[in-house]
């Protein structure tokens, strides 16, 4: 890449969305980022305000323009990575969000799901998907929107509704509302892509009851997807990929072979392995998915993964602070939780949005058991980092089972994974060292990788994740008897929190 070049990431997560500036090395140069309002209209419910995404975006790209002194000509190529499952429906002649956008925790739609269980739906659409039945998904929420369109709005026409998961909503502004696009890895978590042939399933989008032209076109992760309009940075700029954050994070770790594997501590916590070429599906409830695609020759090449997904990682953590206001910023919990030995008996189980894999219970609710009169902040707060931890070791518990070859290293990324105790923790619950790169915004770097490379700016994947540095392996230690010697309380504690909201 030319040195004066740049690539610019835009990384829409379910917490904030941020524009980070890359440069020829693939190292940061400056980055914007602004929290993103949550809206809670009832227990369960989570929606955000598609306007204020687009908004945050198109500002935090001039932002991080304004405070590096880059110009919008020295930026090579821009790359996308969001948020996954979040959609809604908007008028492509108003521009206009129909209503907002049902986030991926959102449970609105379990009823839709169980009535789809009793109908007998639940193994043809894991086996077109490779997904669970879920709320956690698009589709149900893409039939709640429509109903609610039609129920509130009756007059509106049809034919001018587009549909798409947040990637879409934000490509089809960035390019002017000239591209209605997405990519195979954001295509795959909709529960309405076809995994085998890569396409959107029509009779999927018959059960749903999802008119075919709401949907957007499917590109390969890495490709065209357009320009950027004019209006925004002044210049057109290509826009030349697309992945799903998870699936971002783990090309940035370098994961392209069989086996590979993260785990980002976000929002939630993902944990994907590398599955190659090959579209390999789980016996332990994991979920099969794409990785990200390119097209080679005319041929569309696909990457597939199996991924375990983990509801509720800083979701909790900012829970703590905005919710409980126990503490007043994140970072605070780890010295809190070194100030105990342990948590004084207390559990918390973490399914303040249902729980995901292995369990897939969208009734399951937060709990903390064990409590008694000595148990102190600390200890909650405590107990609430090791149920992190706890959840990613049943993930990986389930991933051994499925593979001939058991975890020998778990490398991270994400927020959370700054949190030294949090680390230290998930190593001694695993038994295997943890790794943590320099770099924590993977799922940005990945993005940026992909756009960079699809653009012919840089030629080396290989080169771009050498140069990815380690800052901290963490070893398990003296505290793995005691970390795993509680994780079956903690089972226990999952178990009773199961089937809450029925
Ligand atoms: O599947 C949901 C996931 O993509 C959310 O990621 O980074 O916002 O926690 P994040």
């Amino acid at each position: 890449m030319n040195k004066k070049q740049y690539v610019l990431a835009l990384d829409l997560g379910t917490t904030g969305n941020r524009a980070i500036l890359f440069d020829a090395n693939g190292g940061v140069v400056g980055q914007s980022y602004g929290e993103l309002t949550q809206y809670y209209p009832h227990p369960g419910w989570l929606e955000h305000d598609p306007m204020e995404i687009w908004q945050d975006t198109r500002s935090s790209m001039q932002q991080v323009l304004r405070s590096t002194g880059v110009a919008p000509k020295e930026i090579a190529a821009i790359g996308l990575t969001v948020q996954r499952e979040t959609c809604l429906l908007w008028d492509k002649t108003t521009g206009r969000p129909l209503h907002n956008a049902i986030v991926w925790q959102d449970r609105r739609t379990a009823d839709m799901c169980r009535k789809l269980v009793e109908m007998g739906a639940a193994d043809r659409l894991e086996d077109s998907t490779g997904l669970v039945l879920d709320a956690y998904f698009s589709a149900t929420k893409i039939a709640w929107l429509l109903d609610w369109v039609k129920a509130n709005h009756p007059e509106t026409n049809l034919d001018n509704i587009l549909a798409g998961t947040i990637d879409t909503w934000v490509l089809w502004n960035l390019t002017g509302r000239n591209v209605h696009a997405t990519d195979h890895s954001n295509a795959s978590r909709t529960m309405l892509m076809n995994l085998a042939d890569a396409t959107w399933d029509d009779s999927l989008l018959a059960l749903f009851g999802i008119p075919p032209h709401f949907m957007p076109e499917i590109r390969p992760s890495m490709g065209d997807f357009g320009t950027l309009d004019e209006e925004i940075l002044g210049i057109p700029i290509p826009i030349t990929a697309i992945f799903g954050d998870q699936q971002a994070a783990l090309f940035a770790h370098g994961c392209d072979l069989p086996g590979m594997l993260k785990c980002t501590y976000g929002t939630g916590c993902f944990l994907i392995s590398q599955t190659g070429g090959e579209l390999t599906r789980s016996r332990n409830r994991l979920l099969s998915t794409v990785a990200w695609t390119q097209s080679k020759d005319g041929q569309l090449q696909a990457n597939y993964a199996l991924e375990g997904a983990m509801f509720t990682t800083g979701a909790c953590i900012q829970w703590l602070r905005d919710g409980l206001q126990l503490i007043r910023s994140a970072p605070e919990t780890e010295p809190l939780s070194l100030k105990v030995d342990d948590t004084n008996g207390a559990y918390f189980v973490p399914a303040l949005s249902g729980l995901g894999t292995p369990h897939w219970d969208m009734n399951a609710r937060g709990a903390f058991v064990g409590i008694t009169g000595g148990v102190r902040r600390e200890h909650i707060v405590r107990s609430v980092l090791e149920a992190i931890a706890y959840q990613v070791k049943e993930v990986v518990d389930a991933m051994n089972r499925d593979g001939d070859t058991p975890i020998s290293r778990l490398k991270v990324d994400g927020g959370a994974s700054q949190n030294n105790f949090l680390m230290q923790f998930q190593a001694d619950a695993l038994g295997v060292p943890v790794e943590r790169p320099a770099i924590l915004d993977a799922t940005a770097q990945g993005a940026a990788f992909g756009a960079g490379l699809a653009a012919g700016s840089w030629d080396d994947y290989g080169m771009l994740v050498h140069q990815r540095k380690v800052d901290r392996v963490f070893e398990p230690g003296a505290g793995s008897t005691q970390a795993q010697g509680n994780f079956t309380d903690w089972q226990r504690a999952v178990e009773r929190a199961k089937n809450w909201a029925m």
